[in-house]
């Protein structure tokens, strides 16, 4: 059911690349789905528009590395609004940090902030119970090495060693 609402989202490129991206120590797009199962369930709920939840949420933190805490969610809405989305997908996108960033004005957009922080939480445990099993380790290896953020540093740490040589 809630892939009916977002067939055309898991297939765009900005969505499948944050499999490769690394947030919360897990895998962005992990975070982004979780976000959307949990608004999808908010939703239904809190009577609240469940395809506009559930599309805010699979794109709230599209290109977060750009931005601040207070700012990212201003340029994943203007992503999204650039896709096509409506305002209040938009609306929901931009305000999800809150009380970091500008006041939720829509159930829906309520739905979305609250379902944030409940996959946050929910990852941070995920986290936490992978460093014992060690799988916290290796994914974030694994997520090091795919994410672009930590390629490109990496090849500046090794130019710089290199030039002192
Ligand atoms: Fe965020
Ligand atoms: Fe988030």
């Amino acid at each position: 059911m809630i892939h009916s609402f977002l067939a055309d989202l898991l297939d765009h490129p900005k969505v499948v690349e944050t499999q490769q991206h690394m947030h919360h120590s897990i895998s962005k797009h992990d975070h982004l789905a979780r976000t959307a199962r949990i608004s999808y369930k908010l939703a239904r709920l809190m009577r609240a528009d469940i395809r506009i939840c559930v599309r805010a949420a699979m794109i709230h933190d599209i290109d977060s590395r750009l931005g601040t805490l207070k700012t990212h969610g201003r340029i994943a809405a203007t992503w999204a609004a650039a896709q096509g989305e409506c305002d209040e997908v938009c609306h929901a996108i931009e305000t999800h940090m809150y009380p970091f960033g500008p006041k939720p004005r829509t159930k829906e957009a309520w739905v979305v902030s609250l379902a944030d922080k409940a996959a946050s939480l929910t990852d941070l445990t995920v986290m936490v119970s992978g460093i014992m099993t060690g799988r916290t380790w290796q994914r974030r290896r694994q997520l090091k090495q795919s994410d672009p953020h930590f390629v490109v540093r990496q090849q500046l740490r090794h130019r710089r060693v290199a030039r002192y040589r």
